[in-house]
């Protein structure tokens, strides 16, 4: 059987150690079923690879691939494979019980896979399926609203928490694409100029209380509130800023346990978004993640969504993957950081 290449960690050293991730040659694998094969061409770094790798505890038998993010090319098919063939551009995020991105060669389930817009190169794609997913599920699946209902939309408020990061770059856009009244918090010149460049109509600072300063916009309250960072910190000023049966959607965990009673006399409803949740448990409408990532693939190709890419690292090897994780565990990314073999296509 042919190796590939894999970059990987066995114990959670500090970044900046050269041994906190090493390469490695494994067994490229064989697509199964609803599996497909990628060679993995660009992917990029989330919050969530720097928190399973810190997260780790124990010096691990093997190395420990992670990476949630792709950009690649159709390798192989699994025998129950519908909607892709070799050679066929492909993004995706993929899940989070399997062998990440960071790799030569991914193992992916189809259904949660999407066709790679065409006007992109595989850097600045590669920026986008994860905090699209997240920031499309939060607001089209856990908020009730959609795209096609802009009309509808329009008047309506949400106060994006984080409006700079890799998801609130997404979610920006996209609720402005849905006709609502953006609020995004930053708390520095070039946060709050990318993110009014990404569709906030307003922006408020997060290191600041935000409920005297959304009030001085005109809003005592806002119809809609996407919490994504720090839900412990910003979980008083959401009890005070959302209106009276209104919705706020978290997507960080919380470090402490949170008051849901805050929230009866406003009967406002509190909804989780994880964006694994569908690939996790296997759920009938997995293959959702395929027609979302096809939609804004869609709207990418269409002008109405732009890429979040912000640093590109080439190649895809150990210290370049060490050098992406420190910008992300800094908590200070602005849109994205990405890992490529390939800058232009
Ligand atoms: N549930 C899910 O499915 C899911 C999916 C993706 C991410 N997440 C989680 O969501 C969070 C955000 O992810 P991300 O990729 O957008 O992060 P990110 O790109 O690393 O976010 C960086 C931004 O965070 C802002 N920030 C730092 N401290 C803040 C605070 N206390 N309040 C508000 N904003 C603050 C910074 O803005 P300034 O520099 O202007 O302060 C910076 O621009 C992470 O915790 C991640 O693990 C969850």
């Amino acid at each position: 059987m042919k190796d590939m290449r894999a970059i990987g960690f066995t114990q959670n050293l500090p970044i900046t150690d050269e041994h906190s991730f090493l390469e490695f040659f494994e067994p490229k694998p064989t697509p199964t079923g609803h599996d497909i094969l990628v060679k993995v061409v660009a992917t990029s770094v989330n919050p969530v690879d720097t928190a399973v790798r810190r997260g780790t505890t124990i010096k691990l038998p093997r190395p420990k691939v992670i990476g949630f993010d792709a950009y690649g090319i159709v390798d192989a098919v699994g025998d129950a494979v519908s909607l892709f063939h070799p050679g066929d551009r492909v993004w995706y995020a993929g899940s989070f019980k399997r062998p990440g991105t960071d790799s030569e060669y991914h193992l992916v389930d189809e259904r949660i896979v999407g066709p790679a817009p065409k006007s992109l190169n595989p850097a600045r794609a590669a920026a986008m399926p994860l905090t699209s997913l997240t920031a499309w599920e939060a607001l089209f699946e856990q908020l009730p609203l959609s795209l096609t209902t802009s009309k509808a939309n329009a008047g309506k408020s949400v106060l994006i928490i984080n409006g700079a990061g890799g998801v609130g770059s997404m979610a920006t856009q996209l609720a402005h694409l849905a006709g609502l009244t953006v609020i995004a918090t930053a708390s520095r010149p070039e946060t709050v100029a990318w993110t009014q460049a990404h569709g906030a109509d307003m922006v408020v600072n997060h290191r600041q209380d935000l409920v005297p300063q959304v009030h001085a916009l005109g809003y005592p309250t806002v119809d809609y509130i996407l919490e994504l960072s720090n839900l412990n910190q910003h979980w008083p000023e959401i009890v005070s800023l959302i209106k009276p049966s209104g919705h706020i959607v978290s997507i960080t965990g919380s470090e402490t346990p949170i008051d849901l009673r805050a929230l009866k006399q406003k009967r406002a409803t509190f909804s989780w978004e994880w964006m694994y949740t569908k690939s996790y448990f296997g759920t009938p409408d997995m293959i959702s993640q395929h027609d979302i990532l096809t939609q804004v693939a869609q709207l990418v190709d269409a002008g109405k969504l732009v890429t979040t890419l912000t640093k590109t690292f080439t190649p895809i090897n150990a210290a370049n993957l060490r050098a992406a994780h420190e910008l992300v565990e800094a908590n200070r990314m602005i849109g994205k950081v990405v890992l490529t073999n390939e800058l232009e296509s």
